[in-house]
């Protein structure tokens, strides 16, 4: 479904991704991890097109083109085709939850206010939220801004939402509720690639992680092959540092 080979973006000087191939399925939810700086967010953002690559193919369903070379046409389909969550939610404060998620809607996609209305209100049932159509950001949890971030993508029915660390902003007691929110999109066949240092999470949900690391990818596979039989040294170093008190990432 979808095809990135060998993306490249540099900030000035600095080369932030190197050649990155990704390739993700109808229904595949995709697991990036690396440490801070590995080009983690760079990477979601070029998918996106947020952030413009430097060089790289890619293919997306019946689209194909060059990351640098892409038209602007080009660019809008692959727009409508994504959606991404932020990790510190990016809501407008002066919107209520409902208003937040029609935007899009209305904005991007030219969809007529009331229908856009009842698929926002879809949407926010979905997450657990009607009881929060009109709340402001400001009255509302982190958790539960995020979930109205989640709304916000899962209403423009995307065929892939791009997930930057959703849970790493928030009180450890309330990532669970936007996780098990996560959980039952992927659940659904929801094709997502997700940002995030929430192991069990990548665990149980992912059918492939990637592991990146200065702008590459070291190693790649199945949660089982990822966690339970690293290859390489990098990741074997990561993954203890992060989950140090797991006695079967101790490997
Ligand atoms: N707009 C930008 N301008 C200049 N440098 C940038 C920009 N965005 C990212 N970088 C640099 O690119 C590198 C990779 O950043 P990126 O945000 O992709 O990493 P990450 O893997 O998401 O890290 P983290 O886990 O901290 O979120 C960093 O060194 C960062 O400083
Ligand atoms: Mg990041």
């Amino acid at each position: 479904m979808l095809k990135i080979s060998n993306i490249k973006k540099s900030f000035g000087k600095n080369e932030i991704l190197k050649g990155v191939d990704i390739t993700v399925e109808k229904g595949d939810v995709v697991v990036l991890l690396g440490p801070s700086g590995a080009g983690k967010t760079t990477l979601l953002r070029c998918i996106n097109f947020l952030e413009q690559a430097d060089d790289g193919e890619f293919e997306f369903d019946d689209i194909k083109t060059n990351f640098k070379k892409a038209s602007k046409k080009t660019i809008a389909q692959i727009r409508k085709k994504t959606a991404f969550v932020f990790q510190n939610y990016n809501l407008f404060n002066n919107k209520t939850a409902i208003e937040n998620v029609m935007e899009g809607l209305v904005t991007a996609r030219k969809i007529p206010k009331a229908e856009a209305y009842d698929i926002a209100k879809k949407a926010l049932a979905k997450v657990g939220l009607s009881d929060r159509e009109d709340y402001y950001p400001i009255s509302l949890s982190g958790g539960q801004q995020q979930r109205v971030g989640i709304a916000r993508a899962i209403a423009v029915n995307p065929d892939v939402i791009l997930f930057d660390e959703p849970t790493s902003a928030l009180d450890p007691e309330i990532i669970g509720e936007v996780l098990s929110v996560m959980k039952s999109l992927a659940k659904e066949g929801t094709t997502m690639i997700v940002v995030t240092h929430e192991m069990s999470f990548a665990e149980e949900v992912a059918n492939h992680i990637v592991f990146m690391d200065g702008g590459v990818i070291v190693e790649e596979g199945s949660p089982r092959e990822i966690f339970y039989h690293p290859k390489e040294e990098r990741t074997k170093q990561f993954l203890k540092r992060i989950t140090p008190a797991i006695p079967e990432y101790n490997i």
